[in-house]
């Protein structure tokens, strides 16, 4: 039951600072790189990460929408990433789990709303997160796609009947409308870009969101 705010919709000019604003309320931060190519916007890299790192405790979450997270794996351990998040849209991702590994950070994998949810269920011994996208990557700011629950059901049914250690994340579109119906599909890590920045008040936002998942927490 945690609150993952994306830093995609923070103002990069002023980030250690917009991170400040949620902590007290954030559990990780999700930090959204994209290459340009694997979706057509761009962001940021492993430079910003360690810029990054001294400013917050937070558990730095990367998520790569690259086409090549090879390349990057060393640098983004290097710059203090705890976990990194690769798409299974690219191919048979264990080489990149044992990089991973290697470098001392966390695994995740990540699927699109297109994608069959069999395409990562052979992959949940080898891996700390499921991220399930509920919008196409690319933008914040986008609708949910309430359809993508089904494969959070069926991977929650999964991992609860294996006993497996894997963390269930969402992310897009969540807001205190939409985080309600991700918690109740099995979700464990809720992630939040543009509804938690883009408020007067982050952490209350975040808070708001959280309240609406768990309320019985
Ligand atoms: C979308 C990114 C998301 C994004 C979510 O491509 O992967 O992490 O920041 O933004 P919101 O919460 O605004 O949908
Ligand atoms: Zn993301």
């Amino acid at each position: 039951m945690k609150i993952a705010p994306s830093i995609l919709s923070a103002d990069f000019a002023r980030l250690g600072e917009e991170v400040g604003r949620v902590h007290g309320e954030a559990d990780l931060l999700h930090v959204d790189v994209m290459d340009g190519h694997f979706v057509p916007n761009l962001t940021i890299g492993p430079p910003v990460v360690a810029s990054l790192r001294p400013q917050t405790d937070l558990f730095l979450d990367c998520h790569l929408m690259v086409d090549n997270p090879a390349v990057l794996l060393d640098d983004f351990a290097k710059a203090g990433a705890d976990r990194c998040i690769v798409h299974v849209e690219l191919g048979d991702p264990r080489p990149l789990f044992d990089r991973m590994r290697a470098l001392g950070m966390g695994v995740g994998l990540v699927l699109n709303p297109p994608t069959p949810v069999d395409d990562v269920l052979p992959f949940l011994d080898d891996i700390d997160l499921l991220l399930v996208m509920s919008v196409n990557p690319g933008w914040g700011g986008q609708s949910f796609i309430p359809e993508v629950l089904d494969k959070v059901r069926v991977v929650r049914k999964e991992i609860d009947a294996r006993g497996l250690p894997v963390e269930i994340e969402i992310d897009g579109g969540i807001k205190a409308a939409t985080a309600p119906l991700a918690a109740e599909a099995g979700c464990d890590i809720l992630v939040a870009g543009s509804a938690v920045f883009h408020a007067d008040d982050p952490a209350a936002a975040a808070r708001e969101i959280r309240d609406a998942a768990w309320p019985d927490r």
